[in-house]
């Protein structure tokens, strides 16, 4: 795929309507429906701020949640238009619909330097059926001579109205926040300083085959840690207790060993593992060797053997990418392998690269976001773009 995309920067926007697709899928208390984590909105700050600044009109648009029957207040876009406001300290038009009346109105009385947001894409059905006809309505609301920008780096890899279908309809340039995605996370697949380190969390195989494949052609080591570390131990024979195991899988790991020794690709796995007598933060715990888990005790984090290894294979590399978290760090007698990675990776000189979802929110609970080269906003998306595939929100873009 060509990472090399065309930017807000190469192309003039002064006076021009800017259709503004963003990733504002915000995570919200149920009950409230309080914005609790505002990254997103912060995220696309850059942009949407360049944009006003160079005296763009800017209708920004994102999805939320997972709406399936068309309008549902509890998908509504407003509290972000609401957190968006307070953070650009300007008012944030909030349109009824997408490509409704409301819309078209507010967008045709938009002035230079203002911001209307519109409702949930998802709203409307053609959506997340790429239908053309809601493209081109979307489109029409930049009028003639408008732009699409994309910055919606979390939804790329959807091949949505909003997120791929109106670029057929106006110039597509990307804005900073998916540039920047592109530089780090395309650079470190592409062109990577070396040694490469790939950390590779989580709890199932099955979620992270791709990943695994795919890094497999690129890095020159792959640690793997988290719930799908047993996997890899049933495969070789390790006994494994009530741990989480995917007996399908365990084929698959040992072809994934077998592909690291003929790649030269240096695969770690857990030596030691730290063990519980149940799911559950209160357990009775004890470290044991990988591969010698009794029965009834279930492996929940990976030992102090192998958070030695894993910090050592850390130390002297250019990149470091990681994907998934090395135990249930939700539970504090189960988060240490968790923790020492992300301190690992506090400290070294490489560029540090997170993948979006829970190694992203692991490293920002333990205070080392801004330690880190780049903590992606994707969590599908990351977990697509580190798999080699195309992502059709960025594929749409034009070429730099
Ligand atoms: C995300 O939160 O990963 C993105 O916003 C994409 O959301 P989706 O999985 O609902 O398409």
């Amino acid at each position: 795929m060509n990472y090399n995309k065309k930017t807000v920067k190469d192309i003039d926007v002064k006076g021009k309507k800017v259709l503004l697709r963003c990733d504002f899928n915000v995570p919200q208390d149920k009950d409230t429906l309080a914005i609790t984590d505002d990254k997103r909105i912060r995220a696309a700050l850059p942009t949407i701020q360049y944009l006003l600044d160079q005296g763009a009109a800017v209708i920004a648009c994102s999805h939320l949640g997972k709406p399936k029957n068309g309008p549902e207040d509890k998908f509504s876009l407003a509290p972000v238009a609401a957190r968006l406001s307070e953070l650009l300290g300007r008012d944030v038009v909030m349109a009824k619909d997408v490509v409704g009346e409301d819309a078209k109105a507010k967008a045709a009385a938009l002035q230079p330097g203002q911001i209307l947001l519109l409702e949930n894409t998802r709203f409307e059905k053609g959506e997340t059926k790429n239908d053309p006809e809601l493209a081109k309505q979307m489109a029409a609301l930049a009028g003639e001579g408008g732009v699409y920008v994309s910055d919606a780096f979390g939804a790329v890899h959807r091949a949505h109205a909003s997120t791929a279908g109106v670029a057929a309809y106006l110039p597509a340039v990307s804005g900073f926040l998916i540039q920047k995605e592109l530089d780090f996370i395309g650079g470190a697949l592409a062109n990577p300083k070396r040694p490469l380190v790939a950390i590779l969390g989580g709890s199932k195989v099955s979620s992270k085959i791709g990943v695994i494949n795919n890094l497999l052609e690129i890095a020159d080591t792959i640690i793997i840690g988290g719930g799908m570390a047993y996997t890899f131990s049933a495969a070789q024979g390790g006994k494994v207790g009530d741990s989480l195991l995917e007996e399908d899988w365990k084929d698959y790991a040992n072809d994934m060993v077998k592909k690291a020794a003929d790649k030269g690709v240096k695969l770690l796995l857990p030596i030691d593992t730290v063990i519980a007598d149940k799911f559950a933060p209160d357990a009775d715990s004890k470290v044991v060797k990988a591969g010698q888990i009794p029965e009834g005790w279930q492996g929940l984090d990976i030992g102090p053997d192998t958070v030695k290894l894993y910090c050592d294979a850390v130390d002297g590399a250019g990149t470091v990418i990681w994907n998934g978290p090395m135990g249930v760090f939700e539970f504090e007698k189960f988060a240490a392998g968790t923790k020492a990675v992300a301190e690992a990776l506090s400290k070294t000189d490489a560029i540090t690269i997170i993948g979006g979802g829970d190694s992203a929110a692991a490293v920002q609970q333990l205070g080392y976001a801004d330690k880190m080269s780049h903590i992606s906003t994707g969590g599908g998306a990351s977990l697509e773009f580190m798999e080699g595939k195309e992502l059709p929100g960025v594929a749409c873009l034009l070429d730099a």
